[in-house]
């Protein structure tokens, strides 16, 4: 059949007119096509069966739910005989109760989609939302950063490193233990990161090149140091001028237990101390802040501290 035969059958009812010329005004379900016109739902599938049929209407599947629309015009035919269509419904006694209908249920339609956050605004940052985690948020801000080759001291299996690998030129993982070191490697090594390199050895006098990093990152390891200060020294000198440390840790707390519990050296440290230590090393810009409080006891506090070399 020619295209202007299938598109005249088509359009050769008042009822199909009118949801053209829906359906040019915004995408509809079938409930909302029933609504806006009042007719029943076995009526208006039956028609937007046959507008499918046609080639003037698609639709998509959103759960259980179908959506309708036009399709986009695949020649000038299809196009113009929609537009004649159009122009058609607009002579119907029907089209200006469908207009104020359609405004209505889309008015609705924004209504619902914002219930929810009205309901929770002021609140909203923490409660839990699909899809939204720290983790990915992570992600978002690694895509900003530049190629680095960067050091995680006291890096743990790789958690963060792993994080920085996916974005970063290199990332060398220094941690003391052994049995860490070979658990983060293989992981490493299964995760295809063939820019993630676990080294073992001393965060005090790490294993690597002077003046060749771009930053250095002590997260949750310093206090791990018998000295802090060497540390913090050490990461200096394995730096590039204009590199970056950035030290997570503990602020200074009194939980003795973090000692026999996580083998924690130090009980966290002073603001003023860790600014005295990258201050006598000679990093200058240093910035240090509470990032963090925990909400259960002994409420730890998390210290985000960074400077340039
Ligand atoms: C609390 S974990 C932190 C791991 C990781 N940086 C993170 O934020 O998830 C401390 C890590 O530091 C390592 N560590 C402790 N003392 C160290 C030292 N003197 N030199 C190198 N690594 C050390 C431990 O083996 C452990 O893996």
């Amino acid at each position: 059949m020619s295209c202007t035969l299938r598109y005249l059958r088509a359009l050769s009812d008042p009822t199909r007119l009118r949801i053209i010329a829906l359906l040019d005004k915004d995408e509809l379900s079938v409930n909302e096509l029933q609504e806006i016109t009042r007719m029943g739902q076995s009526r208006i599938s039956t028609h937007l069966g046959l507008l499918q049929d046609a080639g003037l209407v698609q639709s998509r599947r959103e759960g259980k739910r179908a959506f309708y629309k036009l399709s986009p015009p695949s020649n000038t035919t299809a196009d113009e005989f929609v537009q004649v269509a159009i122009r058609g419904a607009r002579e119907l006694p029907e089209h200006a109760d469908d207009l104020v209908n359609l405004k209505r249920i889309l008015g609705r339609r924004r209504e619902q989609a914002q219930v929810y956050f009205n309901q929770v605004a002021g609140r909203f940052d923490r409660v839990y939302g699909p899809g939204r985690s720290w983790e990915a948020f992570g992600h978002l801000l690694l895509r900003i950063l530049p190629p680095l080759v960067v050091a995680d001291l006291g890096a743990g299996e790789g958690l963060l490193s792993e994080l920085l690998a996916r974005r970063c030129r290199k990332v060398i993982a220094v941690d003391n233990s052994e049995k860490i070191v070979a658990f983060g490697a293989a992981k490493a090594k299964r995760n295809n990161l063939k820019n993630l390199e676990f080294r073992l050895g001393d965060l005090q006098n790490p294993p690597i090149e002077p003046r060749s990093m771009d930053l250095v990152i002590l997260s949750q390891a310093l206090h791990h140091a018998q000295d802090p200060a060497r540390a913090i020294d050490s990461a200096y000198n394995i730096l590039k001028v204009g590199g970056q440390i950035m030290i997570l840790d503990l602020a200074r707390h009194n939980f003795e237990r973090a000692h026999e519990l996580y083998g924690d050296q130090w009980l966290g440290f002073a603001e003023s101390d860790l600014h005295r230590w990258l201050e006598g090393v000679g990093f200058s810009h240093i910035e240090i802040s509470v990032v963090d409080r925990e909400d259960q006891p002994p409420h730890f506090e998390t210290v985000l501290a960074g400077a340039q070399k």
